[in-house]
């Protein structure tokens, strides 16, 4: 018996959980499953991570504290996982006392062994917010392409990393304002020192997937850099020891060591030896499952904090892909950015997992959800092929021979395959290549199928004499279903559960799998899961555009109001009439190469045509545009821009996310002035 625990990463609760998200504690939950069944010890604890600036603004725009809104949240994720059955053990948080201790604890040895170290650094300061400002939290033209409208850490365009500081026309995405420079002492964690430690960890274990080692031999190339630890007030977080509140620890710091504190919870209710999991030299395994997206902390700095306070370092760092749906990123405007609970609404949890697990292989590779691959795999494996063997031998056991079992086996080489699988899928199970046990699990089903329509008892059932014959080919049947079900159990436990009361069996084991039922009972059938009608399908995606409709009608709603109490100084009518005004017919309309904003507009004025860059891409199809009227300021002076010059510009109402260009009424005619 193997000693193991498990995490999962803990889900950031400022939001609710998606597919994307459900993807990696699928992948997890299916393990650990395939852990218990066989006998293993094997703890799963998770907890809601629940710290840093964007849970603290988001509870500051609700109006209410942060401890409240991560607490909701936390409960609506636990019901998501629920609903999912993804089963944790323990479930805690990183705002709470254990974990304070865990965290003050942690950083009181890193100290003594002189790993951590400070200096003064300039950030970006909102003034108006009185407030730092994270990376995320400023927006700005690149410095380097001249991309507008990027993230303060890097840009979206031409990838270039920077500074927020280092932005053209900065603004500050909590108040507008524009950012200044300010400096503070921050505390740093020495990883440039621990090299050696993380190196030899990384030779040590041979759990690692090659193209994690292949990041982290990019990482050490490139050099390790050490890594700020604080954040300035305000700050919704562990203050840092004798900084009077004024030092917060930085929330991916508390986030990881929110595995021990959930641990140490768990193994304060249960019994269980904190020690025999966390000590170096232990036997026991240590796994994290993450997404690719935050390989850095858990492989890095991670393991580096773990040897550093004579902690065992992880056996094994498990990462997946991000999800992406009908072959792209999940869209919010397509409708596929679906939440965990507008999937539950419609779906039950062992579809996705089934799906999931097809897919599934120990690589770091997206996953693609494909709605009508989905629709027919599940339809045609779970359904067509392994619930239908037990829906077509279950009737004649159940009416002709009182439910009971002939328990002779009339096709042992049938049962032999079965039975042999056993190794060869448990293999694919603990290597998390599942796609590869569920291929095989369906070859074996294909079998049983194939078994079934060779004798035909619904046709034998006619014959004279052949009652015999029946029992013993349905009995065979259900016996197949029966191991079938077994090696699903870890993907589709609902399933597994409904089939092992229609068997009147007890848990099936792992180890019970090849064993056959003999002259066994069975209960009636009932059905045990239901084909995925399309219109499910469709209502999914419907109720997320439709959840997603009522999002940005708030949002324009508040920016809105927001407008309304911001309004421009005043001006007097004669700076208004130094604005022209015109119609303008939109002739030309075609995307900007390398601009992820611009199109590029030919607008005719009635005596002469202008060219105009507009930053309207992400609202409009340029085909769309053509042939349109719309409003241009036509006495602006010309701009010379990396694509060319632009001559004017057009009027478009805007929430900071939708645009509306504005168009006249019908009958204007390019070339009108607008008064
Ligand atoms: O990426 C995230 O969503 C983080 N909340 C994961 C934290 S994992 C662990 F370190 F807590
Ligand atoms: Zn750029």
């Amino acid at each position: 018996m193997r000693n193991i625990l498990v995490t999962n990463a803990l889900p950031y609760a400022n939001g609710h959980l998606h597919l994307g998200h459900m993807l990696g504690y699928i992948q997890s939950d299916i393990w650990v499953r395939f852990q218990k069944l066989q006998g293993n010890q094997c703890h799963f604890v998770c907890g809601s991570d629940t710290h840093g600036t964007p849970i603290m603004l988001r509870a500051q725009k609700l109006g209410v504290k942060p401890e409240k809104l991560v607490e909701e949240m936390s409960k609506s994720h636990l019901d998501d996982f629920m609903d999912f059955e993804v089963e944790f053990d323990n479930y805690h948080s990183t705002h709470n006392k254990l974990n304070q201790e865990v965290v003050e604890a942690i950083y009181e040895k890193l100290q003594a062994a002189k790993l951590i170290d400070s200096k003064e650094i300039l950030q970006a300061y909102d003034p108006k917010a009185d407030m730092f400002l994270p990376d995320r939290f400023v927006k700005g033209t690149c410095p380097k392409c001249k991309a507008e409208d990027q993230y303060g850490d890097s840009c979206e365009v031409c990838s270039a990393t920077y500074s927020p500081l280092d932005m053209i026309n900065p603004v500050s995405v909590v108040t507008g304002e524009r950012p200044i420079e300010k400096s503070s002492e921050h505390y740093f964690f020495k990883l440039s020192s621990l090299s050696q430690e993380i190196q030899s960890w990384i030779k040590s274990t041979d759990s690692l997937q090659p193209e994690v080692k292949n990041k982290l031999k990019e990482w050490f190339e490139a050099g390790l850099q050490d890594w700020d630890i604080s954040r300035d007030a305000p700050y919704f977080g562990f203050p840092i020891p004798g900084t009077d509140e004024k030092k917060f620890f930085y929330v991916w710091l508390d986030a990881p060591m929110g595995y021990l504190a959930s641990f140490q919870d768990y193994c304060n209710k249960s019994g269980i030896d904190f020690d025999n999991y966390w000590k170096k030299g232990t036997n026991s395994e240590l796994y994290h499952f993450i997404g690719k997206d935050i390989l850095y902390f858990h492989a890095l700095f991670w393991p580096a904090i773990l040897a550093s306070v004579d902690y065992r370092e992880p056996s094994g760092i498990f990462v997946n892909g991000f999800l992406t749906i009908n072959g792209k990123k999940m869209s919010k405007s397509r409708g596929t950015f679906v939440s965990a609970r507008t999937y539950l609404n419609h779906l039950k949890a062992d579809y996705l997992r089934y799906y999931f697990a097809s897919k599934l292989t120990a690589k770091i590779d997206d996953i693609d959800l494909n709605l009508e691959d989905f629709l027919q795999k599940v339809n045609s494996d779970v359904i067509g092929k392994v619930v239908n063997i037990a829906s077509r031998c279950a009737g004649f056991i159940n009416k002709k021979f009182d439910g009971v079992l002939s328990d002779k086996i009339i096709d042992q080489s049938l049962v032999d395959s079965f039975q042999s699988a056993h190794k060869e899928i448990s293999i694919c199970f603990e290597n998390r290549d599942f796609a590869q046990g569920i291929r095989l699990i369906m070859q074996l089903a294909d079998q049983a199928n194939q078994f079934i329509d060779h004798y035909k008892p619904w046709q034998l059932i006619k014959e004279e004499g052949k009652e015999e014959l029946v029992h013993d080919v349905c009995s065979l049947g259900i016996n197949l279903f029966k191991m079938l079900i077994g090696y699903l159990k870890p993907v589709v436990p609902e399933l597994a559960t409904k089939s092992e009361q229609f068997l009147n069996i007890t848990p099936i084991k792992w180890s019970d799998i090849p064993m056959t039922l003999g002259a066994h009972k069975i209960n009636k059938f009932k059905p045990l899961m239901v084909r995925i009608e399309k219109e499910k399908i469709d209502m999914i995606i419907e109720e997320t555009k439709q959840k997603q409709a009522e999002e940005t009608g708030a949002q324009v709603e508040e920016v809105v109001k927001e407008n309304a109490l911001n309004l421009a100084p005043e001006i007097k009518i004669d700076d208004f009439l130094k604005v022209d005004l015109r119609i303008a017919k939109i002739i030309e309309a075609e995307h900007v190469e390398s601009s992820n904003k611009l199109l590029r507009l030919k607008l005719d004025l009635g005596a002469e045509q202008r060219q105009v860059f507009a930053g309207i891409k992400s609202a409009y199809d340029p085909e769309s545009l053509i042939g349109k009227h719309t409003v241009m300021v036509a006495n602006l002076a010309p701009r010379k821009m990396r694509f060319g010059v632009s001559e004017g510009m057009v009027l478009a109402a805007g929430d900071g996310k939708d645009l509306y260009i504005l168009e006249p009424h019908e009958g204007a005619v390019a070339g009108l002035r607008v008064s």
